[in-house]
């Protein structure tokens, strides 16, 4: 027998069983996107690597050690993509969507990747939902989006997650900052871990995410960012926990929250559940005013999140799923009556749109037809036999109340069947 060839390590496959609690997620997430105006963009999965060097950071995680990057057969520099705001960016540029005095809101889903070592919602193909807004720079729109998580949370019966709030400042203040940091770290050397040596002069803020228990008091003691915001992003922050406070949304200022990319300024947030273990963040984003500007565009100012759906989905296992199992299973006696129940399933099926109808295929006894049936979850077994069509009816039978089959005219099935589901 021939070796089996298996999956990649960190990707995974969703199975039948588990894809309706992903739809239900999709469903649900893309319904709230919709009424709160964002509209849905595609872009590929593959862009050029310099799109992620040159917005993510060379210094991060992702890009110096995490990213899918190689050569395609023309000998460009491609990456599978780890994140999806860069590519909006790169889109709406090219595509002109960042015309002067247009705001744009709009939301993707799809997979990222990213060469992280697979742990309990840690993969190395996963999936984000994410919503980034164009060309509006006040903290409302900040507001906005944490409002519409948190109607998103609500929808799914997740609770008990967390809001964690902080400002990166502008950029000025954020390089002042830095190199308050790099004097305060290099004084404290010998106390550094090896990622965090390494974080010295390439990324300084990323030490105060280190998660290394022996670094803690260190990180503790750290300057914080505080006494070097400038104005205006206090001033921003500010009006933003008082639009949250106003609209009940809890949060915690968390002033060493620094996120792991190098594109944001202003803002940045995160939900965290304590329900995941190490992996407790199911959504996180923030401000990227300087980005599309960065990029070659006009300067936009942008504010987005995207949500690691493998993890909602591991919040979510205990919400309320529609039944995806059929209404009706027909079986039919002979291979001479499957082509009348064929044709029954399809006048059914445009007869009653929302019916979810499986025609036993394959052939075999009643018995082990009505087996299936059963089997299948189905709420009624519908006969298609000899004898019944004769008197040009068919059979009903409930597969889940103890009742005799009835027989009934054939065009009056779908009628019944109306009245009986409520459909
Ligand atoms: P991020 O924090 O890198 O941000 O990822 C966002 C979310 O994706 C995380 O909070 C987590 O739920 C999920 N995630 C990240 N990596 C993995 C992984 N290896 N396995 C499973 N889930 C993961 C961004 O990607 C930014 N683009 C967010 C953003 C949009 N900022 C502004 N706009």
């Amino acid at each position: 027998m021939a070796d089996i060839i298996r999956g990649v390590r960190g990707m995974h496959d969703a199975l039948p069983e588990q894809t309706p609690q992903w739809q239900f997620l999709e469903e649900t997430a893309q319904d709230i996107l919709q009424r709160y105006g964002y509209r849905e963009i595609r872009t590929p999965i593959v862009e050029r690597t310099e799109l992620f060097e040159r917005s993510i950071g060379e210094t991060t995680d992702i890009v110096s050690k995490e990213m899918y990057t190689f050569e395609d057969r023309s000998g460009d520099r491609l990456t599978l993509r780890p994140e999806g705001t860069a590519g909006c960016v790169r889109a709406g540029i090219e595509t002109g969507l960042f015309a002067p005095g247009n705001a744009q809101r709009i939301w993707y889903k799809g997979p990222m990747f990213r060469h992280e070592k697979p742990q309990k919602g840690r993969f190395r193909q996963f999936y984000q939902i994410g919503a980034e807004a164009f060309g509006l720079p006040g903290p409302d729109i900040d507001a906005e989006l944490i409002l519409l998580s948190a109607r998103l949370w609500r929808a799914l019966g997740i609770n008990e997650v967390v809001l964690e709030l902080n400002t990166l400042g502008s950029n000025e203040s954020r390089q002042a900052y830095r190199q308050v940091l790099v004097s305060y770290f290099s004084d404290h050397a010998p106390q550094l871990d090896q990622d965090s040596r390494q974080r010295l002069h390439r990324n300084p803020l990323r030490i105060l995410d280190s998660k290394n228990p022996d670094m803690r008091s260190l990180i503790e003691d750290a300057p914080g960012m505080d006494d070097h915001l400038d104005q205006a992003s206090i001033a921003h922050f500010g009006q933003l926990k008082s639009l949250l406070d106003d609209a009940g949304i809890p949060y915690r200022v968390n002033p060493r929250l620094v996120r792991g990319l190098d594109y944001y300024n202003g803002t940045v947030f995160e939900w965290t559940s304590g329900k995941l273990g190490a992996q407790g963040a199911i959504c996180a984003g923030g401000r990227y005013d300087g980005l599309v500007e960065h990029f070659g565009g006009r300067p936009v100012p942008a504010v987005g999140f995207a949500m690691g759906m493998e993890r909602i989905l591991e919040l979510m296992s205990e919400a309320q799923l529609p039944d995806p199992s059929p209404h009706v299973y027909i079986v039919s006696g002979t291979p001479e009556t499957l082509n009348q129940a064929l044709s029954l399933a399809e006048d059914l099926r445009d007869r009653l749109p929302a019916l979810r109808v499986l025609t036993h295929c394959g052939g075999g006894s009643f018995r082990a037809q009505f087996k299936k049936a059963d089997r299948s979850g189905a709420a009624y077994a519908v006969i298609v036999g000899e004898e019944e069509l004769k008197a040009g009816n068919v059979g009903l039978k409930s597969l889940r109340q103890d009742a005799e089959q009835e027989n009934l005219p054939r065009d009056r099935l779908a009628e019944e069947l109306s009245h009986r589901l409520g459909l």
